[in-house]
């Protein structure tokens, strides 16, 4: 891979940014500073930025059970972020949270250094399934369920039909919804426009990977290889 290519991927900045950097040269492959940021670099080479090595294998994929009370971001002045609930020992340069939950949202979030796939996962037009638990204020009856089914036009959009499904003896009160987009506030903002509203949002799960029933709140596991591989396979 082009050595500008694999810098930004592992979020080291922009291609521009990255090659501000390979100029400057501050970049050395098996040793060897490269200034060119078309250099091809070997799959097995040693790369690193201002003497620090990069482990070009790794790449991280980390599945939290997002608490309430914190910031999907990597930085914020006032509130703790996800990125603060990742031991220092996990952390990577470049992690980020693929996508965003509101403050008072919980459940599953993917965290990675892996510029591309999160990138490719939250492409336009890519449409990954995500599925939340909504607890509502009023019982979901037929029409605002077949309204939500039928997809409903904001001003900016018109959501795809979503999958609507009442969770047994809950007065349906509790409602397990999937969507294809992930436009702001987009969930509080369905229920709020069939007359019913959100008192707690959850989400349980992203396309192909499903929140453990077994993972506390705040904390996070390594995706397996088998999630891995069928995240990955998404965005093929
Ligand atoms: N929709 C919302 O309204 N909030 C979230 O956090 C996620 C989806």
């Amino acid at each position: 891979m082009r050595i500008d290519r694999l810098l930004s991927h592992l979020q080291y900045g922009t291609r521009k940014e990255v090659r501000r950097l390979i100029k400057k040269p501050r970049v050395t492959v098996n040793g060897a500073l490269v200034r060119d940021p078309g250099f091809d670099v070997p799959a097995d080479a040693v790369v690193a930025v201002d003497g620090q090595v990069l482990d070009q294998a790794l790449a991280v994929y980390y599945l939290m059970n997002k608490p309430t009370g914190v910031i999907t971001a990597t930085t914020d002045d006032h509130d703790r972020t996800v990125l603060d609930l990742i031991a220092a020992a996990d952390r990577r340069p470049g992690l980020y949270p693929v996508g965003r939950l509101d403050k008072d949202t919980t459940g599953l979030l993917l965290l990675t250094n892996d510029g591309t796939l999160g990138h490719n996962l939250l492409a336009p037009g890519k449409h990954v399934d995500k599925t939340y638990a909504a607890t509502l204020r009023l019982p979901l009856t037929p029409v605002m369920q077949a309204q939500l089914e039928a997809g409903i036009a904001f001003k900016a959009f018109t959501s795809q039909p979503a999958k609507v499904t009442v969770v047994p003896e809950t007065g349906a009160q509790l409602v397990h919804l999937t969507i294809g987009e992930g436009k702001y506030h987009q969930v509080k903002r369905m229920f709020k426009r069939v007359g019913n509203e959100v008192t707690a949002l959850h989400r349980i799960a992203m396309g192909p990977l499903q929140l453990p029933a077994t993972l506390p709140a705040g904390q996070y596991r390594p995706l397996t290889p088998e999630e891995l591989t069928a995240i990955k396979a998404l965005t093929r």
